[in-house]
């Protein structure tokens, strides 16, 4: 193992089908007004709202209502949140959703009493908070993202031109999240699945780099197989709970930033995804599934030994016979089967890119100099051709 890491992760969970409850406990430690943020309605349909609503008046709270957080959230919306926060004198934001949600809360935490532009001090110079913030918790009912127990807060600007993430450092981390596996059972397919290949994607980000044998690849490839395992049975049937709730504890394993112990990230589809995200605003996971097999059969002969390795620890493919190619291949087509069998957008095309805005997208893709390859703009061009 190289390197040398802090871990620290204060997020404290409540999992499972009885977590609610514990919300009272914890808004002790809370002042009396709540900010309660959320979507476009679907906590209200499925009675999360009215489960959380009455726990907050049982336990004397002022509620803010902070409804229309939309998938995507932009930079505009987190500045309305910023002046609701100031004008209420907010003492906790309850973000009651997916990731969007999430995200919004820590991006609205750390910009409400910032005194310089938020957006660049944020999001464009990837500065951190020197004024005060506000607490985060968080009531997860979408699974993928693992915003419940990181600091990671991605915002779109479209005025700017650019879907930017920002990872806060711990003190921006939800306090507390209520993780219930049952509150996911309203995600419509699209969205389910979408997550799961998220959660295979931040799996696979953090795997593709470095060199060296290392503990925190052997924990991500345990985190890939359960998985790939648990999203074929939840798949075919979503209302299966075991499967979904090891979805939902694989999900905040895979970026609590446990698996970059020791390790870089690649994180290139991430940048391409969200180029995608900010010209379309296709979902987020579908983005990524879109782009993951042309990204990663461009990659491949950069990583060879990384690539070999997933193939045999991931998909059980067997190395006899076949040159470290071939096996690498057969590892990406394992990888491609099981996308289809999920039932993901295989083709950028689908979410929206074309000819006449491929260029748009490119331009809108931040290059990272790590993984196994810095792509140049003619390559990311290509590869979003491929990927149509
Ligand atoms: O808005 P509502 O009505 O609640 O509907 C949402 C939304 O339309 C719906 N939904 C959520 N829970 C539901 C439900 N519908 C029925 N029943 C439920 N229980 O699902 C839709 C998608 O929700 P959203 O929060 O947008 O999904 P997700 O959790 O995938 O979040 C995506 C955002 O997170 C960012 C993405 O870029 C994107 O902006 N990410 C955040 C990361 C982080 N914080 O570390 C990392 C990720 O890589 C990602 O970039
Ligand atoms: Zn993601």
């Amino acid at each position: 193992m190289n390197g040398n890491f802090v871990y620290n992760n204060p997020t404290k969970l409540y999992f499972g089908e009885e977590s609610l409850r514990y919300l009272a406990d914890e808004l002790k430690n809370f002042g009396p007004t709540v900010m309660l943020s959320y979507g476009g309605g679907s906590i209200k349909r499925n009675g999360i709202y009215d489960a959380v609503v009455e726990i907050l008046k049982d336990s004397g709270k002022i509620i803010v209502e902070d409804a229309g957080v939309m998938p995507n959230p932009t930079y505009e919306k987190v500045e309305e949140g910023c002046r609701l926060v100031r004008d209420n004198n907010v003492d906790l934001i309850l973000a009651v959703g997916g990731g969007s949600t999430i995200d919004y809360a820590k991006g609205v935490s750390a910009s409400a009493y910032c005194e310089e532009d938020a957006w660049t001090k944020y999001w464009v110079n990837q500065g951190n908070p020197t004024c005060k913030t506000v607490p985060v918790g968080a009531v997860l009912t979408m699974v993928g993202t693992g915003s419940e127990m990181n600091g990671g807060s991605v915002i779109t600007n479209r005025k700017a031109g650019f879907k930017l993430g920002k990872v806060f450092g711990p003190g921006l981390y939800p306090r507390f999240a209520v993780l219930n596996p049952r509150y996911t059972m309203t995600v419509p397919q699209y969205q389910m699945v979408a997550g799961f290949f998220d959660i295979m994607s931040h799996l696979m980000e953090q795997y593709f780099a470095g060199n060296a044998d290392c503990t925190t690849d052997y924990i991500n490839e345990g985190l890939m197989r359960s998985l790939i395992h648990s999203s074929r049975i939840a798949a075919k049937n979503p209302k299966d709970y075991e499967a979904r709730s090891n979805i939902m504890w694989t999900a905040t394993w895979a970026l609590n930033t446990l698996l970059k112990c020791g390790k870089g990230g690649d994180w290139e589809v991430h940048q391409i995804g969200h180029a995608i995200g900010l010209v379309t605003d296709a979902t987020h996971g579908m983005t990524l599934a879109s782009v993951s097999l042309p990204y990663y059969r461009h990659v491949m002969h950069d990583g060879l030994h990384q690539f070999v390795r997933f193939a045999k620890n991931v998909w059980g493919v067997s190395g006899e016979g076949k040159s470290d190619e071939q096996v690498a291949e057969d590892g990406l087509r394992c990888l491609e089967q099981w996308m289809k069998e999920i039932g993901v957008v295989m083709h950028s095309g689908e979410l929206g890119v074309n000819e006449a805005n491929l260029q748009a997208v490119a331009d809108a893709v931040l290059i990272l100099p790590v993984g196994y390859r810095t792509l140049t703009r003619d390559e990311v061009v290509a590869i979003l051709r491929e990927s149509m």
